[in-house]
């Protein structure tokens, strides 16, 4: 089918855009575009054009299949397309349904008319990819809608309802808002506008516009951008801020240097690795768009504690009924006010409207029995880590469920296929790992047990999308991805104590260098005591790889971490403050081990801890455990609180590039007293 379709109504050329899925303006897009004006323009019968893309999108921008080659950026390129618009001596509607997002939105600004579905999706999201908008989105957004809404969506990268914006005073971003969707209303709508105004002169053009300069929000809009360690929204408060004080020329090379500057930066290309990321991971061998799926209309989630309660959440926030199963008085008594504060704390924070969060919440049921899931078409364990326990409940939930009901488990570190086969349904089992808290983190990753069978491993996967996530499969290995990494990065954590950090040294080296939160703030989070209980069970079960003194002896100490009030850190509230009990600790750890304390530097921790994970990412990538490397990078990105604009552990594995990562892993292993096999190459 044809890009580019033309019809006429009269005197009106319409131009009707077909890209899917979103109308991408790739580059025979804009070249149809481009003879289509001039097409518009020399016949002497046209007196208006309306171009338009169907129910679903305008256009969602460039075509991200050009990314990174060189038909993104060739003549005719957007800007061109936008000049030309702009040059034209008939008018040009833009029809605009489903969402008009970056360069599809600066299209349709630099059209003469605009006519908008009220609930269209509108925005210059390019921030999120590290760039600005390079075609004339920074010059002619404010000229629409004013300098303090342009610099409030533009450098956070916002997407708003077209009404919203339609409400503002005196807009010229729309000329009409139309209220019903679909059977062509807006395309009507559209037409007759045309028709009106096809001999009214002169054309009504953003860039003859003027923009009044307002120092509250430039100020406000600066004081957000500036401390930022990633260039785009500054360049982007920048580039805004033009529209007001220069020309239309000369803002718009002032844009077009700014796009220029940051299609080059690091950060930009990790941002454009994670979106890529995102879309790649959905891809999975033996999931195919016809593979038989099954769908997923109710959940049961068996054990009520935080993830328990977490994942339910998720499901009723997604509309999917749920049924929470807690055996024990006390804790489901405990639940059921933990859920209802939970409500109300949404409504109270205006993140849900109180009908909303009512109609959520009567999604929610908190039940004594198991066998009240006999109906659910999905059974997730949420129980404590314990390996008995859980088969248990698996021989319990195989029992009762429905024999197409599928079996998962919240597993964090427990062999998916020793539960698997202790039911009559292997194939129907899997590991859904949630992240805490489960109803607000992205990150799902799916686990594959040997027995899992692609129909459940794709009807896991669209659950996965339905309820928010965004799902990576990980094979059946201690730890999967995620865990089994941060293991490693851990461990690295604690040999840098034993070398002569502080706790405090080795978090600010890895948090300047831009993790959220460096290990052992988060350990403390999330509490000393999970993993030395894992250490224990792996201890009776003879597969502890490495014994952990230091950290158990906090243990023993009661430093459980935030919690508990103290941990590597004193708490008072969440903040975290040296301890002078935890310095004595580590000392005394060094003399029993003997080993004098040496310096060591910023640069050497922040290598230390982001080769660990690399490495330990390559092993899992030779072992088949996950797919593809850009799939540890998103568990990372969206799991674990590594900033997105450095990509991921692996992508910054590559960025540094195989000679530098051979020379450090030399030099770690030298230095290393009981790890030096780690820093080994992977065969
Ligand atoms: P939790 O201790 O908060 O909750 C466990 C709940 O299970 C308790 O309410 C308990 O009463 C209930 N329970 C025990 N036996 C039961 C049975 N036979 N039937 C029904 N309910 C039963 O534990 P949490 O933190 O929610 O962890 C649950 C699972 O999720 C574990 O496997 C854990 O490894 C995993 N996980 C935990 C994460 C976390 O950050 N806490 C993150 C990801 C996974």
């Amino acid at each position: 089918m044809s890009l580019l379709q033309t019809s006429r109504q009269g005197s009106v050329l319409l131009l009707h855009v077909s890209n899917p899925p979103v109308n991408g303006l790739s580059f025979a897009l804009r070249t149809a575009l481009m003879h289509a004006l001039d097409g518009a323009e020399a016949a002497p019968d046209v007196l208006a054009v309306v171009i338009h893309g169907g129910a679903k999108a305008f256009s969602g921008g460039a075509d991200i299949r050009e990314f990174g080659q060189p038909q993104a950026l060739a003549q005719p390129n957007l800007p061109s397309l936008c000049a030309r618009l702009d040059e034209m001596s008939k008018p040009v509607v833009a029809a605009i349904e489903g969402l008009a997002l970056g360069g599809g939105l600066e299209l349709a600004l630099a059209c003469h008319y605009r006519v908008v579905q009220a609930k269209a999706q509108i925005g210059l999201p390019e921030v999120n990819l590290g760039l600005l908008p390079g075609a004339g989105g920074t010059q002619r957004f404010p000229r629409a809608v004013g300098l303090a809404t342009a610099l409030k969506l533009i450098p956070q990268g916002r997407l708003v309802r077209a009404q919203e914006l339609a409400a503002l005073p005196a807009q010229r971003l729309f000329d009409d808002v139309v209220a019903e969707a679909g059977d062509g209303a807006v395309l009507a709508a559209a037409v007759a506008l045309a028709q009106r105004i096809q001999a009214l002169r002169p054309l009504p053009r953003l860039r003859d516009q003027t923009v009044a300069p307002d120092a509250e929000a430039e100020a406000q809009a600066l004081a957000a951008s500036e401390g930022l360690p990633y260039p785009a929204p500054l360049a982007c408060v920048q580039a805004v801020r033009g529209a007001a004080s220069l020309p239309f020329e000369d803002g718009i090379r002032a844009e077009r240097a700014g796009f220029e500057g940051l299609l080059h930066s690091p950060e930009s290309a990790a941002l454009r690795h994670v979106f890529f990321a995102e879309r790649a991971a959905g891809k999975v061998p033996g999931v195919e768009a016809d593979t038989p799926r099954a769908r997923i209309q109710s959940v049961g989630v068996v054990g009520a504690g935080t993830m328990g309660q977490g994942i339910a959440l998720a499901c009723a926030q997604a509309g999917l009924p749920v049924q929470l199963v807690e055996p024990d008085a006390a804790a489901r008594a405990r639940a059921l006010s933990q859920l209802d504060r939970h409500w109300v704390a949404q409504v109270e924070k205006g993140r849900l409207s109180a009908d909303k969060a009512q109609t959520a919440r009567q999604l929610m049921t908190v039940t004594e029995r198991l066998g009240d899931l006999a109906q659910a078409d999905l059974l997730i364990e949420a129980v404590y880590e314990d390996m008995a326990l859980k088969q248990a409940v698996f021989r319990e939930m195989d029992a009762i469920a429905k024999p197409e009901a599928l079996l998962a488990s919240n597993t964090s570190t427990l062999d998916m296929d020793a539960l698997a086969q202790v039911t009559q349904r292997p194939d129907q089992v899997l590991g859904l790992h949630f992240f805490s808290p489960a109803a607000v983190m992205k990150l799902l990753e799916v686990v594959r047990g040997a027995a899992t069978s692609p129909t459940a491993l794709a009807s896991a996967l669209a659950f996965g999308k339905q309820i928010g996530k965004t799902c990576v499969v990980a094979g059946n290995a201690d730890g999967f991805i995620g865990n089994r990494m941060v293991d490693r990065y851990l461990e690295q954590a604690l040999f840098l104590l034993d070398e002569g950090c502080t706790p405090q040294q080795v978090d600010q080296a890895i948090e300047a260098w831009g993790l959220a939160m460096g290990p052992f703030r988060m350990i403390d989070m999330a509490g000393n005591d999970v993993s030395w209980r894992v250490r224990q069970q792996r201890a009776k079960d003879g597969k502890l790889r490495r014994a952990q003194p230091l950290a158990d002896r906090l243990c023993e100490l009661g430093r459980f971490g935030q919690k508990a009030g103290g941990g590597w850190y004193d708490y008072d509230g969440r903040e975290a403050r040296p301890s002078k009990a935890v310095a004595a600790l580590i000392a005394a750890h060094r003399e029993q081990m003997g080993r004098p304390a040496r310096t060591v530097g910023a640069e050497e921790i922040v290598d230390r801890l982001l080769l660990a994970l690399g490495i330990e990412g390559e092993r899992l990538l030779a072992e088949g455990v996950a797919l593809r490397a850009s799939d540890i990078d998103l568990v990372y990105v969206l799991g674990y609180g590594f900033p997105r604009w450095k990509g991921g552990p692996m992508f910054e594995l590559a960025r540094r590039g195989e000679g530098a990562v051979a020379a450090l892993r030399g030099a770690f292993a030298a230095v290393a007293h009981d790890d030096a096999a780690f820093w080994a190459p992977v065969h």
